[in-house]
């Protein structure tokens, strides 16, 4: 298949080098940052971070945690989404002035949104039919959503999930 086999490789929206694969781990076997892809009842659950604006979930792991492990609590302590299935999709890399992250990138498969009172550093949960074509332009929505990762992994999401 065309995505398995494939490096992708563009700049992101603050032109820091992004590296995407689809393969197993192709950059770290541990890596230290999770994305979620979330799906609840044929709607996309993003999160609002209140700094960066609407985004699905993710973030870093803590303690001893595994990917799997942060990508569940990410997702639950975002959205109040409680994950029933989650599966693995790629990995990404941001080279940003001389840091490097990585990233695993899952899809969640959610069964209940809890309503909570606190989202940590969100206003808590989203549910959108589409994510809008504009996105690039739309001041709503977080640079993490700005660049061709979020476009590949759509893509990937429609062919393999939806
Ligand atoms: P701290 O120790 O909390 O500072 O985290 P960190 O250094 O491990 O990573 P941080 O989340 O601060 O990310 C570092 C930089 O990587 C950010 O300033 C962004 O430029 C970039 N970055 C992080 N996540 C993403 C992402 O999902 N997409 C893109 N394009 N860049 C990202």
């Amino acid at each position: 298949m065309e995505f398995e086999s494939t490096m992708y490789t563009f700049k992101d929206a603050y032109h820091n080098q992004v590296f995407l694969s689809f393969e197993k781990n192709p950059f770290s076997k541990t890596p230290r940052h999770v994305w979620v892809v979330c799906r609840y009842e044929n709607q996309w659950l993003l999160t609002n971070h209140s700094k960066r604006g609407l985004e699905f979930p993710g973030g870093k792991l803590e303690g001893n945690e595994v990917p799997e492990e942060a990508a569940v609590r990410e997702v639950f302590e975002e959205t109040g989404g409680e994950v029933s299935s989650l599966t693995y999709i790629g990995q990404y890399k941001v080279v940003s002035k001389g840091k490097t992250i990585i990233k695993n990138i899952y899809f969640a498969t959610i069964g209940n949104v809890i309503k909570k009172e606190d989202y940590m550093e969100t206003d808590g949960p989203v549910m959108i039919d589409e994510l809008p074509s504009g996105i690039q332009q739309d001041d709503a929505y977080s640079f993490i959503m700005k660049d061709n990762v979020l476009q590949y992994v759509m893509k990937y999401v429609k062919r393999t999930f939806l």
